[in-house]
């Protein structure tokens, strides 16, 4: 089966579970106190600075979780965009687990600005209102847009002037980096992102991600929630691994570009369908459509793809490190044939 529902969908890449067969045959110590997570973490280091504290996680709504918990009180809010994974995918688990508030804004193709940012300030210091801490964004937003490296930077200079923190929602930070063609370290270090929740597991790993506190003074203590938070794993050197192979090598850039690219073809070929229309720009692996109601049913049969919107008709196609161009190629000539 080929899908175009997510790139979770996709299998491991093979070099990342020959790395978690590699690392198999002995016993180690646990719960992160081994050579491979400690490899893992010096690669990471590599692209975040020594000064950074970097914690492995098993799922991105933990990541995320878990740091706005870390750094917000109770009676706090998170900013982001009504779009954010965060607001609508994850089940309440921030206002749940972290215990705060999520304040969201209309956002333009899934993307925040200072614009719609500003308002949402105006009830600081009311006894009667949450008292926003954070400022959530996504890169890649869940529209599959980027933000630039300067829209990221004005978003986190006007943050630091409010007093507020940057977190970055990166489950997809490698196809991003790939659109903007910049390092990790110029998209979050440089324009002043506070903390991160990188992603491995969309790139090619079985489930790897990362919290990523780049301002080291706000991850103190973090070890302790990753605890509470249940997110502490015993056997870590199978997350050390899978991050140890995506980072060897630059695997994570040739995923990524793969990714990318594949969404491009696939945006360019369905472009030509005059009753097919692109909603989002495509900047990474996600391509937005509206398409005539009766196909989908009939197309999602062959291969499994997300309705967005169905009063719309929106439909999202996503491609991951294991698409092909023949998948692709498949996919347009159903697509034609059930119009
Ligand atoms: C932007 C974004 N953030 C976070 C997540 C959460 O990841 P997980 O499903 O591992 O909890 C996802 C998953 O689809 C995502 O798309």
């Amino acid at each position: 089966m080929r899908a175009f529902a997510s790139d979770n969908y996709s299998g491991v890449h093979p070099l990342i579970m020959q790395e978690i067969i590699n690392v198999n045959s002995d016993d180690m110590s646990s719960y992160g106190n081994d050579p491979v997570s400690e490899a893992a973490l010096e690669l990471f280091s590599k692209h975040f600075g020594s000064d950074a504290k970097i914690f492995f996680m098993a799922t991105g709504t933990a990541t995320n979780t878990l740091i706005l918990k870390h750094i917000t009180n109770s009676w706090n809010s998170v900013i982001c965009a009504d779009t954010a994974h965060i607001n609508v995918d994850e089940c309440g688990a921030v206002e749940a687990i972290a215990g705060i508030k999520i304040i969201h804004a209309e956002a333009v193709h899934g993307k925040l600005n200072v614009e719609s940012i500003a308002p949402l300030l105006a009830g600081r210091k009311d006894v009667h209102q949450s008292q926003p801490a954070v400022i959530s964004i996504a890169q890649n937003t869940e529209l599959g847009t980027v933000y630039t490296l300067a829209e990221t930077k004005a978003i986190c200079d006007y943050a630091h002037e409010q007093g507020l923190l940057v977190h970055m929602d990166g489950a997809r930070l490698a196809n991003a980096a790939i659109r903007l063609g910049a390092s990790f370290k110029e998209m979050t270090v440089d324009c002043g992102v506070d903390v991160l929740s990188f992603g491995g597991t969309k790139n090619g790993c079985m489930c790897a991600e990362a919290a990523i506190f780049i301002n080291p003074e706000i991850g103190k203590n973090f070890e302790f929630v990753r605890k509470q938070g249940m997110q502490l794993i015993s056997k870590m050197r199978y997350v050390g691994a899978q991050f140890k192979a995506l980072l060897t090598d630059e695997l994570w850039k040739k995923n990524a570009t793969k990714a990318n690219e594949l969404a491009t073809i696939l945006a360019h070929k369905v472009q030509e369908i005059s009753e097919v229309k692109i909603t989002h720009p495509v900047e990474t692996n996600a391509v937005f459509v509206t398409v005539p109601p009766h196909v989908i049913p009939q197309l999602q049969e062959k291969f499994p793809f997300y309705v967005w919107d169905e009063s719309a008709s929106e439909v999202r196609w996503m491609t991951s490190w294991a698409t092909t161009e023949e998948d692709v190629e498949n996919f347009v000539s159903s697509l034609k044939d059930l119009i």
